[in-house]
């Protein structure tokens, strides 16, 4: 415990029972719990961490910790298991450290550099289309939660390396990366499995040096950046670990919303025969081009509802480095903060009908009407996802294409819907569908 004499400081509420907040199941109720007794901010006390936690679900307080005094933050507690996976890609690193890797990746996350990516989405949701196509023909159930699973590794993978996927599959035999699809855990195992990866990375590096083909994805973005102020690149391990960072960043997260989206439409008819009218009117191909992506504002809608009622990473920290004061309470240096936005997504005061899927709170009226700072699936501030328009855009190019070819209905089994809140808010079980060509 920190030596502060916290009888002086304001300091929420909360149990008096020790407990360490973490990304796990069984921490999803005991955090409803604490928000439905202590309200707005709860001071827990650490069983092992050593200092306080408060958890907040008030926006006002997002602002203030994510935006306005951001710097008296670093990440918190829940992070370790992160680092030991991607070392110190830009999600774990923190200080100037972190900054520099920032400058050095943002470009490749512009709209321009995007154009270029979602054609690699588009080959991608083709050769979906395809097999999706071939299910109903073959009245085949659909596994939603693994078809967008697969789909979203493949997408990521090609904007990181386009074709030399290919000559990595031929050469270990199978995609050397598919275990983030079928290998749930995210164990000790996982994570000596996952770092082996990484000798491939350097491989193709290794391999582009003594090649002149050009190539429109991140390796190469990351190889070629430069600091404008030092003029310095990336050096090879940190080219690796952020390549590492982008596959666990940019696959789960993608593939849970849509999974959850899917199930959304299924039990919402009249939403998803908006989406797909929005599909026929607009798309004039099989898939939606860059150009066409902008004009389907409703498919924006939908995934931004799936965003609020399942964010995919469903809690997230920080730590205090310094003391800080928010909303009038005092948050002294060391206390540990915890964000659940899957509570704050359903908070009473920011959303009516919160457990309602309705599309239409994101036009964007309702959205100016809003506390900007209730709706914070990507975070805020300076650590603010740096793929979210990326995903977005992956996201609306698959729901279009798919919107425009058939109809899902989802097949109840007996093990039901159920919510698996680990790192990313998965579902338990596959989620099921029928599959019908419109
Ligand atoms: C539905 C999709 C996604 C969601 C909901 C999501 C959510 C988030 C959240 C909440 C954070 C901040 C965590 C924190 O503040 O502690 C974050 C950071 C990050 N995300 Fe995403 N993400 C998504 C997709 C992606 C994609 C597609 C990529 C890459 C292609 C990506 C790359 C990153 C990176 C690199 C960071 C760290 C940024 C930094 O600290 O500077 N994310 N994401």
């Amino acid at each position: 415990m920190t030596s502060i004499d916290t009888k002086s400081l304001n300091l929420p509420a909360g149990p008096e029972t020790p407990y360490d907040i973490n990304t796990t199941d069984e921490s999803f109720p005991i955090i409803a719990d604490y928000i439905a007794e202590y309200g707005n901010f709860t001071l827990i006390k650490p069983v092992s961490r050593g200092n306080n936690t408060i958890l907040i679900n008030a926006p006002d307080a997002v602002k203030a910790i994510l935006v306005k005094n951001h710097e008296n933050y670093k990440k918190g507690p829940g992070f370790e298991r992160v680092k030991m996976l991607l070392g110190n890609g830009i999600i774990v690193s923190d200080g100037a450290f972190w900054r520099r890797q920032r400058r050095l990746i943002q470009p490749a996350f512009s709209r321009k550099c995007i154009d270029g990516l979602a054609k690699k989405m588009q080959k991608a949701n083709q050769v979906w289309l395809q097999r999706w196509t071939e299910k109903a023909e073959k009245s085949e159930l659909l596994d939603v939660s693994s078809e967008t699973s697969e789909l979203s590794l493949e997408i990521i993978l090609r904007c990181l390396f386009s074709d030399d996927m290919d000559k990595l599959i031929e050469q270990e035999g199978k995609n050397p990366f598919e275990i983030l699809t079928y290998d749930l855990a995210r164990d000790m195992q996982f994570v000596l499995k996952f770092r082996a990866l990484k000798s491939l990375v350097q491989q193709l590096m290794d391999e582009r040096r003594e090649s002149s083909t050009r190539y429109d994805d991140f390796l190469e973005a990351f190889m070629e950046t430069k600091d404008k102020e030092t003029g310095e690149g990336m050096t090879d391990k940190e080219i690796i670990d952020e390549v590492m960072t982008l596959i666990i960043a940019g696959h789960e997260t993608g593939a849970t919303t849509l999974n959850w989206a899917w199930y959304l439409l299924s039990q919402n008819p009249a939403e998803e025969k908006k989406l797909q009218d929005e599909a026929d009117k607009v798309i004039s191909g099989d898939i939606p081009t860059f150009e066409e992506v902008g004009n389907m504002p409703f498919s924006r809608q939908v995934i931004e509802e799936a965003l609020r009622l399942y964010p995919p990473v469903w809690l997230y920290s920080r730590t205090a480095i310094v003391d800080d004061k928010v909303c009038g309470y005092d948050i002294p240096a060391g206390t540990n903060i915890f964000f659940a936005p899957y509570y704050l997504h359903r908070h009473p005061d920011f959303w009516d009908e919160p457990e309602a899927f309705k599309p239409d709170r994101f036009l964007p009226e309702e959205i100016k009407k809003r506390h900007k700072f209730a709706f914070i699936p990507f975070s805020a501030g300076p650590r603010r996802c740096i793929g979210d328009y990326f995903s977005i855009v992956e996201m609306q190019i698959h729901l279009g294409t798919m919107a425009k070819k058939f109809k899902l209905e989802y097949v109840a089994d007996e093990k039901g819907v159920e919510l698996d809140p680990q790192v990313n808010l998965r579902s338990k079980n596959s989620i099921m569908m029928k599959l019908s060509k419109r």
